[in-house]
């Protein structure tokens, strides 16, 4: 759905999360400048930190318009990205399939699994949402759990899903449904959370 937001701070017992901005490029090109990290995604990752610069810019403009929703995850306590989240809608405004990356010296500390709570919180709370989606590289152990812990269900492989490093790599879609998240909403609910759309502006 469409709706932009001015503003948005979502605290939960780890992680925040708030819109990414042009000014976290830098960060985000050294943590994702990582083998570990890219070859788990889609994205080959930036070629340059001018690329990435550019692709924040577009970002936040993507995000104040709710085209898609790009967040930073940074530590509850201290500020700085540590790994990003966003949303987007391949197939209908309805349905959100989420993407997330953290930097390496943040792994296996629950942050991603916060993070995750976090934006199916935002997705389903602000933004209409029937289903929130995300489909995991076969055998990425630690991505499968975070979902899980969050009440996704494996719905099926899609084989030979992405072509990466010259292989064709099999996807696990997940899903949760609004139908499934809205008896559980409580275990969702953010610490604190401040979002302002830009509705009337
Ligand atoms: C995958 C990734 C998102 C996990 O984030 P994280 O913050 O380290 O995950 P969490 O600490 O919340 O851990 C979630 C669960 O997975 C487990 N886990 C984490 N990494 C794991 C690994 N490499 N192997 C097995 N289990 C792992 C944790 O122990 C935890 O399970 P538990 O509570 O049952 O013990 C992170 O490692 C990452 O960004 N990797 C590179 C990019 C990527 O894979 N993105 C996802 C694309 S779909």
């Amino acid at each position: 759905m469409s709706v932009g937001f001015s503003y948005v701070d979502i605290v939960g017992d780890k992680v925040h999360l708030r819109p990414t901005q042009a000014t976290d490029a830098s960060v985000a090109y050294r943590l994702v400048k990582n083998g570990a990290v890219v070859s788990n995604l889609a994205w080959d990752g930036p070629t340059s930190k001018e690329e990435l610069l550019n692709t924040y810019r577009q970002w936040e403009e993507e995000t104040k318009s709710g085209e898609k929703y790009h967040f930073a995850i940074e530590h509850s306590e201290q500020h700085g990205l540590i790994g990003c989240i966003d949303i987007r809608f391949p197939s209908h405004p309805l349905q959100a399939d989420i993407g997330y990356w953290l930097g390496e010296p943040f792994w296996n500390r629950g942050y991603m699994t916060d993070a995750v709570r976090l934006v199916c919180h935002f997705s389903f709370k602000y933004l209409d949402t029937a289903r929130v989606s995300a489909t995991v590289f076969a055998g990425n152990i630690g991505s499968r759990r975070a979902l899980e812990k969050n009440d996704f269900s494996l719905d099926g492989t899609l084989r030979c899903h992405v072509y990466k490093h010259g292989k064709w790599m099999d996807g696990w879609f997940f899903s949760l449904l609004r139908t499934e998240w809205e008896p559980n909403r409580g275990k969702f609910v953010p610490r604190h959370e401040v979002v302002v759309t830009r509705e009337g502006e």
